[in-house]
């Protein structure tokens, strides 16, 4: 019997050994992570709906780029970033973590901000001496969009463009109708540990059949033995993506439930549970607009599996970007502390147009919570393992190379980043 072809083999240079977890417990490796991966690269803050019109603006809390961060859209329609911070002293300019306004106004001594942070009103101007107004706008933060996501980039100078640092992996997005999925739920949650070992119980199918064992085990595709691999797997230079496939005659594992025209057959045998079957029967043309002839990124099922039902997709550092032809999913493990993180998903549907639409949908909604919830369930009990020192190395199977990607792509950034600070010898 010959071995199964393996995703590791594609990939030699990311080694087959195991991984340490000092990454996952070191505050001084932490620290490493924020100067040399999350203050330099770029990061998912939102999408541009939240600001569409003039003076919209959200203020992103960032405690690993250790900021807080305006983004507004200014008169000219433009989408800005700069920092909280006032010119002056030091005040914040924006207390509220979205809203509308035609100017940021200081709360301490009254400074003014226009939309695009150019400094516009001082109280008693006179008194200040070789005052120049235009010297004192509130600082910038590199910003740019990805079809419709806003990134920003602590660096005032990227040493890539956001579109170069999507490109390679991603090309080729811009054919999926994110705009057209407009009916979003969202959830936030804190949990007590690395953004690591938070992010990687998201980029790997081998914990399906086990946490998911009673939910949505069911619906994705096993191989004879019950096992769930994904249909395949990339490594890019920072980015990664998974491939997973499902049962179509179940709602979580058909990816055109709710889209397809009405006279298509889906589903017709579906099993699972009662109330899913359910779901999934009077799903059918359920949507406002309908997708069934929708052409999407060649990219997307890059195998072109016949039972494909979603991708994953690891913007790196923390964006996970999920893609199915009939909603996205769009999460981030923000680190708050070496042992904290801000997990915030957000969940994107077209909005439906019939009862049985409106059913799926809140089927899927309340599915959805329970996987997230045994998602997390693990996380915080994993941290506080780890940190007992009991085990210095973790153990990684070939499916999970996601989790091993990871730590190849953050170690040779911060590898890179103390080179270039002249912290390390260049290597012999
Ligand atoms: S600190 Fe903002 S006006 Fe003084
Ligand atoms: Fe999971």
């Amino acid at each position: 019997m010959t071995d199964p072809v393996r995703l590791h083999d594609r990939y030699p240079e990311l080694g087959n050994g195991n991984l340490p977890v000092a990454p996952y417990i070191d505050p001084a490796y932490y620290d490493l992570e924020k100067k040399y991966l999350f203050k330099r690269t770029w990061l998912h803050v939102g999408r541009v709906e939240e600001i569409a019109r003039v003076g919209d603006y959200v203020v992103r809390e960032l405690p690993v780029l250790d900021s807080s961060i305006i983004i507004a859209r200014d008169r000219s329609r433009q989408v800005r970033a700069y920092h909280n911070v006032c010119s002056h002293r030091l005040n914040r300019v924006a207390y509220e973590p979205a809203g509308n306004t035609r100017k940021f106004f200081c709360k301490f001594h009254g400074w003014a901000y226009d939309l695009d942070g150019s400094l516009s009103g001082v109280p008693d101007e006179k008194s200040f001496i070789n005052f120049d107004k235009k010297c004192y706008g509130l600082t910038p933060v590199s910003v740019d969009t990805w079809n419709g996501f806003i990134f920003i980039n602590l660096d005032p100078n990227p040493s890539v463009s956001l579109k170069d640092f999507m490109e390679p992996m991603y090309a080729g997005f811009e054919d999926y109708p994110f705009e057209k999925f407009t009916a979003c739920y969202s959830w936030n949650a804190v949990v007590g540990c690395n953004w690591k070992v938070a992010l990687d119980a998201f980029q790997e199918t081998y914990h399906v059949g086990y946490v998911h064992g009673r939910s949505i085990a069911y619906a994705l595709l096993k191989d004879e033995d019950g096992n769930l691999h994904p249909i395949d797997g990339i490594c890019g230079t920072h980015h990664r993506r998974l491939s997973i496939a499902g049962d179509p005659d179940t709602v979580y594992g058909n990816p055109q439930a709710a889209t397809a025209a009405a006279d298509r057959d889906v589903g017709h045998n579906q099993v699972g549970h009662k109330i899913a079957a359910k779901a999934l029967k009077v799903a059918q043309g359920g949507t406002k607009l309908d997708f069934s002839d929708m052409k999407l990124p060649e990219k997307l099922n890059w195998t072109k599996h016949s039972t494909w039902a979603f991708d994953i997709n690891v913007v790196f550092p923390d964006f996970y970007l999920s893609c199915r032809p009939n909603y996205f999913q769009a999460y981030n493990f923000r680190p708050v502390a070496h042992n904290k993180t801000l997990f915030e998903a957000r969940v994107y549907y077209p909005e439906m147009a019939t009862s049985g639409g409106r059913f799926y949908q809140e089927y899927m909604k309340t599915a959805l919570r329970d996987v997230l919830l045994e998602d997390l369930s693990t996380l915080e009990s994993t941290q506080r393992a780890a940190e007992t020192g009991a085990k210095q190395e973790m153990v990684i199977q070939d499916f999970e190379l996601m989790v091993r990607h990871q730590a190849v792509v953050i170690d040779r950034l911060i590898e890179e980043g103390l080179r270039r600070d002249g912290q390390l010898q260049a290597a012999e």
